[in-house]
């Protein structure tokens, strides 16, 4: 191609790429003439819409909220926030921390596919999307969701004396129960928060049960796969293992 015709055809370019934005801004303009005109019709969906403009978080927060993880798990929706929900299930403090991306996904997918058993159904139901976001939401839980220095109100139970709760106190620390549950400022997350254990709707019974045989308690139990899971405290002592009840049910 000589000069002179490569100039013509850069020239010729120009023009049609100019035409064609004007073109495309009648178009848009045409358009907003057709929605002022039936202004009660119902506006589509804009990527600028408010929803558009969600995190992953905020959208993995609402698919959490919608589709009732809460009426079978505690948690805390936001940072430092209060615990809500309900125990059926593990309680989901600090859980980002113990389970990955892949785990979380195909256990919202299949979850008797990892944990044989398991009362959880599944949520295959929602769009790759909903589950990204789920997944990045859940995953979030960890040691910034925990409140910072949370004060431990100790309130014992009648069925308990003060001496049951001093010595579980004592315990766990001795056991090393400690090296994996936060209480107050102190501990390690590798399970949950258990500064209001009391609160989070176990009975004595459960708690027992569980220190004895923590896969038990949730048929063949959230244990399986966790690179620290909660040990069995089955060679305790009946008292020993009363008086951490005792303690449990003591945080408030
Ligand atoms: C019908 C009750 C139920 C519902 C609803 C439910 N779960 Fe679960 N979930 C369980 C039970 C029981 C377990 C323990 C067994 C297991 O791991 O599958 C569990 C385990 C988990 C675990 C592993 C916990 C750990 O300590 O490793 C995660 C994470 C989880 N659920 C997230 C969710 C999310 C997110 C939702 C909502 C999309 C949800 N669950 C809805 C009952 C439920
Ligand atoms: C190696 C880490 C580890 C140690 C040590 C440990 N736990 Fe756990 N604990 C976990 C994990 C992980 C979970 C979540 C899965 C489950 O519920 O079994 C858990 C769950 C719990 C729960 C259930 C909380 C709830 O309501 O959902 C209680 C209560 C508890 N542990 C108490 C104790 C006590 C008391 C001791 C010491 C005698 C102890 N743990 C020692 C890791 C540990």
């Amino acid at each position: 191609m000589t000069r002179e015709r490569w100039g013509n055809f850069v020239l010729a370019l120009c023009v049609l790429m100019v035409l064609g934005s004007l073109a495309a801004k009648g178009l848009a303009l045409l358009e907003s003439f057709s929605y002022s005109e039936s202004a009660s019709a119902p506006a589509p969906h804009k990527p600028d819409s408010p929803l558009g403009k969600l995190t992953p978080l905020e959208r993995g927060k609402l698919v959490f909220q919608g589709a009732g993880c809460l009426s079978c798990h505690m948690a805390r929706l936001e940072p430092g926030g209060p615990l809500v929900g309900f125990p059926v299930g593990p309680s989901l403090s600090n859980v980002g921390m113990r389970r990955d991306e892949r785990w979380l996904r195909e256990h919202y997918i299949d979850p008797h596919k990892l944990v044989p058993g398991s009362m959880m159904n599944s949520f295959a139901y929602l769009a790759p999307e909903e589950l990204d976001a789920l997944v990045a939401y859940v995953k979030s839980f960890n040691l910034q969701y925990e409140p910072k220095n949370e004060t431990v109100n100790l309130v014992i139970p009648e069925r308990f004396t003060p001496q049951q709760v001093e010595r579980g106190k004592a315990l766990f620390s001795s056991q090393g129960c400690i090296g994996c549950h936060i209480v107050g400022s102190a501990g390690g997350p590798l399970g949950p928060n258990l500064t209001r254990a009391g609160k989070h709707g176990r009975t004595d019974e459960w708690q027992l049960q569980h220190l004895k045989d923590p896969l038990s308690v949730y048929v063949l139990g959230p244990t399986d796969g966790i690179p620290w899971p909660m040990p069995r405290f089955d060679k305790l002592s009946e008292e020993d293992l009363q008086a951490l009840v005792a303690y449990l049910q003591s945080l408030q």
